[in-house]
């Protein structure tokens, strides 16, 4: 299971202090969510905050584009420092020439879907990553819609072998143990990490049990 906290939720005064602080507890990428007021109702943050970031972080940046067009701005955050890019389907005209132009920048490319967005859309594309959202992609903190975690089977069935298929949007122990009994193999958390007291036992949760697998 691979454990990306969203920063999101992290203290956007202490960054790196929060960024270290999940490091070592164990988070296997950082989730970065990218929003610009149009694709979704809120604006977080751009290119030269990721710069930054990748300077103080020493895991793989997961960026989380919820942003229309990301087409015109894959390769600044690829230069930027992201290894991975995810885009939402709903946002592109042709996702699988999206994929392939992150893959040619160097990058490993995710594909999104919205709650109302069905599973069988996915079906064909050839990303690294599919991210089904369980909440509508705009804002940390919300109910996690169980509904959505059930496209978990379909994409899965689809997608050819190999592919990551992560989950974002209220994800805590139980939510996490549902998706990843229904085949997930990422799991991004937001609240429940940054909110909890013991970021270790948080991000060990996550993984399915004390030990962690
Ligand atoms: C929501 C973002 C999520 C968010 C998750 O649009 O994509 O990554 O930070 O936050 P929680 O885990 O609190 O629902
Ligand atoms: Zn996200």
């Amino acid at each position: 299971m691979i454990v990306a906290p969203s920063l999101l939720s992290a203290d956007f005064a202490n960054l790196e202090r929060d960024i270290k602080r999940v490091e070592q507890a164990g988070a296997d990428w950082l989730h970065i969510d990218v929003m610009d007021g149009h694709f979704v109702p809120n604006i977080t943050i751009g290119v030269p905050v990721v710069k930054s970031i990748k300077k103080a972080a020493s895991v793989p940046l997961d960026v989380h584009l919820m942003i229309e067009n990301p087409e015109n701005y894959v390769e600044a955050f690829l230069d930027a420092g992201a290894d991975i890019i995810t885009f939402h389907y709903e946002a592109v005209a042709d996702p699988e020439a999206l994929i392939q132009k992150i893959r040619l920048l160097g990058g490993h490319a995710g594909v999104s879907i919205k709650p109302k967005t069905p599973p069988e859309v996915l079906k064909g594309l050839t990303p690294n990553l599919i991210l089904i959202m369980t909440v509508e992609p705009g804002f940390g903190g919300q109910a996690f819609m169980p509904e959505c975690a059930e496209k978990i089977t379909t994409v899965k069935r689809n997608a050819p072998k190999g592919t990551i298929i992560q989950v974002d949007g209220g994800i805590n122990e139980q939510t996490g143990k549902i998706c990843a009994d229904l085949g997930a193999t990422s799991l991004v958390a937001g609240n429940y990490i940054f909110k909890s007291d013991d970021f270790v036992r948080a991000i060990m949760s996550l993984r399915g049990g004390q030990n962690g697998k």
